[in-house]
C-alpha cells in the first residue's frame, strides 16, 4: 500500500501540491487527471523524492520514505520512469537496458536470495533484456545508441527501464505523450499486461481521457494542486467538480484542458 499524508510543497508563494492525502492499494490502477498545472507532476516528483516536500509524508508498505532519496525510494519499491539524463547516451538501447536489469537483480541478491538464485539470474539477464525490448517493440533498434533515438523511441525505452526495475509501484506520467499512433499501443499494452499483476500498484496521468475510461479503476483529480475528487470512474467522471475543474464546462466558460502535449 502505498499512501500520502498531507503531502505538499511550496514553489516560492505558490502551492502547486497542497496536503494530498491519498492511499493506492496494490492491484489497482489510478489514473491522475486534471488540467495543465494542476500538480499532477509535482505530484508524482514528491511520491518519488525528485523534489522534497514543504509538508507531509509519503509511506509504502508500512515504511516511511519522507526523508529517503530518490534512489532509496526506488530500492524501497517505487518505480518512476527513467530521466533518460540517467542513461549512458552512447551504449546501445540494449546496454542500457540489460544494465538496469543486472541493477535490478543485484539489488534482490543484497535484499537476500542466495548465491544460486542470482547465479541463474545472471544466465538470464539477456534473456531479460531481450523480453524487455521485445515487449516495447525495440527490438529493431537494440544496437542504436541511446542518444540516436527518435522521441517516441526514447519514451519506449524510458518504459522498458522502469519495467527492468521491476517496481511494486509504477508511476506514469503521460506514457504515450508525443508518440505516433504506432507507438502508442505498444505502451498502452504493457500497461494492461502489467494491471494483471495483483501485487502490482500503478499510478497514471493521462490527458487523454478515452485511455483513462479504458484502463482506471478508480480517478482522482487534481485541481490547483488540491484533491477535489476521487471515486470510480463512472462517478468521477460525472461529477461536477470534475465537469467544472476538468473539463472547463463551467459558469465560466473557461477552456477545456488540452488533450496530451
Ligand atoms: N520546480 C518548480 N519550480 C517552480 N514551480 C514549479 C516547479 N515545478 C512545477 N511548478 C509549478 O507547479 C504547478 C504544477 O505543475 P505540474 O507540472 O505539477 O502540473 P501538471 O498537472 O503536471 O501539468 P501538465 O498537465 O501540464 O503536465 C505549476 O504552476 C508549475 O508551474
Ligand atoms: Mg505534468
Amino acid at each position: 500500500m502505498l499512501e500520502t499524508r498531507d503531502l505538499g510543497v511550496r514553489f516560492g508563494g505558490h502551492a502547486a501540491v497542497q496536503a494530498v492525502s491519498c492511499r493506492f492499494t496494490p492491484g489497482t490502477l489510478t489514473a491522475i487527471v486534471g488540467p495543465n498545472g494542476a500538480g499532477k507532476t509535482t505530484y508524482f516528483n514528491l511520491i518519488s523524492g525528485q523534489i522534497k516536500a514543504t509538508t507531509g509524508e509519503v509511506w509504502l508498505s508500512g515504511q516511511n520514505l519522507s526523508g529517503l532519496s530518490a534512489a532509496a525510494r526506488t530500492r524501497a519499491g517505487l518505480g518512476r520512469a527513467f530521466q533518460l539524463t540517467n542513461l549512458f547516451p552512447n551504449l546501445s538501447v540494449r546496454e542500457n537496458v540489460r544494465l538496469a536489469v543486472q541493477a535490478t537483480r543485484e539489488g534482490a541478491h543484497r535484499r537476500g536470495l542466495n548465491f544460486w538464485s542470482v547465479w541463474l539470474d545472471h544466465a538470464d539477464l539477456g534473456a531479460r533484456t531481450d523480453a524487455l525490448l521485445e515487449a516495447v517493440a525495440m527490438t529493431r533498434q537494440a544496437d542504436a545508441p541511446v542518444a540516436s533515438l527518435p522521441h517516441g523511441d526514447q519514451r519506449k525505452l524510458e518504459v522498458a527501464l522502469l519495467m527492468a526495475l521491476e517496481p511494486q509501484v509504477y508511476l506514469f506520467d503521460e506514457p504515450t505523450a508525443g508518440m505516433s499512433h504506432d507507438e502508442a499501443p505498444v505502451i498502452l499494452n504493457l500497461i494492461r499486461a502489467l494491471k494483471r499483476d495483483p501485487s502490482k500498484t500503478i499510478l497514471l496521468v493521462e490527458h487523454k481521457l478515452d485511455v483513462v475510461r479504458e484502463l482506471a479503476d478508480r480517478i482522482i483529480v487534481l485541481h490547483n494542486g488540491e484533491l477535489v475528487a476521487d471515486g470510480d470512474p463512472a462517478t468521477v467522471m460525472a461529477s461536477p467538480v470534475v465537469q467544472a475543474a476538468y473539463l472547463g464546462k463551467s459558469a465560466s466558460g473557461s477552456e477545456p484542458a488540452r488533450e496530451g502535449h
